[in-house]
């Protein structure tokens, strides 16, 4: 498989991300990636990043791109359609990460049936996030290929069969790391509350989250038995462990994981 050809629509976030990840993985050549981003500041910083074309309009450029990113808001789809519909080519595949908006809805407003569904994360930024995506009927082997290799310079990639579970990875992955930042963040509360001044209760508890993170991956123990290794009977581990219970913190995360689920699937709708 040569080099891919490939446009990006919406550079924020996510569609930056994809751009650095592809040039530093020497996946396109920079004359290879076009970037369309509308707001007009952002676009001038863009340019001074040296990462491939950069342009404000969908126009008739697009036809000579194979891999189209849709990387605009949800609600800025209806208006990127009607312009994207005029220069879409059987050819193209259509990657789209836009939450909640659904292959049958992306055919719909394009008329076109190659698309590709995602969900990634932002720790995509640093080559450690994980996409899940789900591919539209008319999708071949071959395009299946051309993802993953793009994807792979993000972080991890798994395929989905069923695309009504990308509501459950958008609760999960894709909004996953604010739930990690949130705890964090209160943690390091926690610490300051008991005197320990800030960037040292965030050097304790960011290093914590860092090396128990690993010992999960690396050692053979489940996560009760990990649990169990640091809690003692009548010690202080236990002593926070059981506000959590009492304060039903565990019932807790998994109603919040529900309802981002039931939000992805309302904003679907
Ligand atoms: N951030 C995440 O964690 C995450 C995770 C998974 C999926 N996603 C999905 O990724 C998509 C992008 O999210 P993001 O956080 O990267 O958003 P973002 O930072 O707001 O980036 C979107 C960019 O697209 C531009 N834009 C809007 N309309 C356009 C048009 N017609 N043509 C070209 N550019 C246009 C926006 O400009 P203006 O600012 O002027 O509107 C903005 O610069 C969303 O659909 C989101 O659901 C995000």
């Amino acid at each position: 498989m040569g080099k891919l050809k490939i446009a990006i629509i919406g550079c924020g976030n996510m569609g930056l991300t994809y751009a650095k990840s592809f040039i530093a993985y020497d996946l396109v050549f920079k004359d290879d990636i076009l970037l369309i981003e509308k707001n007009a500041e952002h676009g001038k910083f863009l340019e001074t990043l040296n990462i491939g074309k950069i342009a404000s309009n969908i126009d008739s450029k697009l036809r000579e791109y194979e891999i189209i990113i849709l990387a605009v808001k949800p609600q800025d789809f209806e208006t990127v359609a009607p312009a994207l519909q005029k220069v879409l080519e059987p050819h193209h595949l259509v990657f789209s990460i836009m939450a909640g908006i659904s292959i049958d809805r992306i055919e719909k407003s394009l008329r076109h049936k190659m698309i590709v569904r995602a969900m990634p994360n932002t720790p995509a930024q640093i080559g450690m996030g994980i996409t899940a995506y789900v591919a539209g009927k008319s999708v071949k082997m071959e395009h299946i290929r051309k993802v993953e290799k793009m994807l792979s310079t993000t972080g991890r990639e798994i395929m989905m069969e069923e695309e009504s579970m990308l509501d459950a990875v958008t609760a999960l992955s894709g909004s996953g790391p604010a739930y990690f930042y949130y705890f964090v963040k209160y943690m390091i509360e926690a610490g300051k509350q008991m005197g320990i001044d800030e960037g040292m209760s965030a050097l304790l508890v960011k290093q914590t989250m860092n090396g128990a993170y690993h010992l999960m991956n690396n050692g053979n123990k489940n996560l009760d038995d990990l649990i169990a290794s640091v809690k003692s009977k009548g010690g202080t581990t236990e002593a926070a462990l059981n506000v959590f219970e009492e304060k039903l913190v565990g019932e807790s995360i998994i109603i919040a994981l529900k309802a981002a689920e039931a939000r992805a699937k309302e904003l679907a709708k």
